[in-house]
């Protein structure tokens, strides 16, 4: 399977001029990463376009966070190089936001300030209406002025990935953003992720352990193997669109799993 770098040309310029809500690609080439003498990342090369969401699968500890952390700018790689619409990411921006499992609201601001809290910091004048499409898109308009802990743990993690998108990135890194809901709730989750990355077209990076979930959401598939990572195989997953519960049971759909699910068991 062929490894691919997009040569996409350059949306926008991030950080310095960023054009709100613009898509840009993002590019990784050759990213080694080692903590001490723990080889994590060997060699990993990946790119996502705009409008396009790749689903990153492989073992646990292979080092699927690391490499989101060092696409976010969180941490250096040792090689290689990253860039985002055709800037070095040198550091943590607010353009390569990182959804976490159970990410963070701050517990006495009401859901409409938390959501606001990014676009105001960032001087954007549009903050409130931003907020209200968000608030709408999400299904959380009715609880615009609760606390975090009044919400259930699905609306506290649609509120998460909301508090990002509310930042307008061109970039989405998702690191097993539904893992802790349950089956039905997360369902309905992906659905609305699904159309909401469709419509804004956010270059998105999904990394999950859930074989189902990276080929419903999936437009490529990148398997890691086991530590340190490399790349084993790229996937185009060409099901149709729009995806939601009816793909679960498209027979496209159920021979790509059977036969990815194998690969993953037998790697
Ligand atoms: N800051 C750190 N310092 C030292 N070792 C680390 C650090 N962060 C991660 N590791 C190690 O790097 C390896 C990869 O960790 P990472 O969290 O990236 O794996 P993962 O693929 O996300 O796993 P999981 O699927 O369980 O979430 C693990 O062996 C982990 O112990
Ligand atoms: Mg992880």
């Amino acid at each position: 399977m062929g490894r691919r770098l997009s040569t996409e040309p350059v949306t926008t310029a991030v950080s310095e001029g960023r054009t709100a809500g613009a898509p840009a690609t993002l590019t990784a080439a050759g990213v080694a990463k080692s903590y001490g003498t723990l080889r994590v990342l060997a060699q990993i090369d990946v790119s996502v376009a705009p409008g396009e969401v790749v689903a990153v699968l492989g073992p646990s500890g292979c080092g699927k966070s690391t490499l989101l952390r060092v696409l976010a700018g969180l941490e250096p790689p040792d090689r290689g190089r990253v860039e985002i619409g055709g800037q070095p990411v040198r550091g943590p921006s607010p353009d390569r936001p990182m959804v976490v499992q159970g990410a963070t609201l701050f517990p006495w601001l009401t859901l409409r300030a938390n959501l606001e809290w990014g676009p105001k910091a960032l001087g954007n004048r549009q903050a409130g209406a931003i907020v209200d499409e968000l608030l709408e898109a999400t299904g959380l308009s009715g609880s615009a002025d609760l606390l975090p802990r009044q919400l259930s743990g699905g609306m506290r993690q649609r509120a998460a990935i909301a508090q990002v998108l509310a930042n307008q990135p061109p970039l989405l890194l998702l690191d097993e953003p539904f893992g802790a809901l349950d089956a039905q709730t997360r369902l309905r989750m992906q659905e609305w992720l699904i159309g909401l990355l469709a419509e804004r077209r956010t270059a998105t990076l999904l990394v999950t352990h859930d074989v189902e979930e990276a080929l419903l959401l999936g437009h490529r598939l990148l398997r890691l193997s086991h530590r340190p990572a490399t790349v084993l195989e790229e996937l185009a997953l060409d099901l149709p669109s729009p995806r939601g519960r009816s793909t679960l049971s498209d027979p496209r759909f159920v021979h790509l799993k059977g036969d990815v699910l194998t690969r993953v068991l037998d790697a």
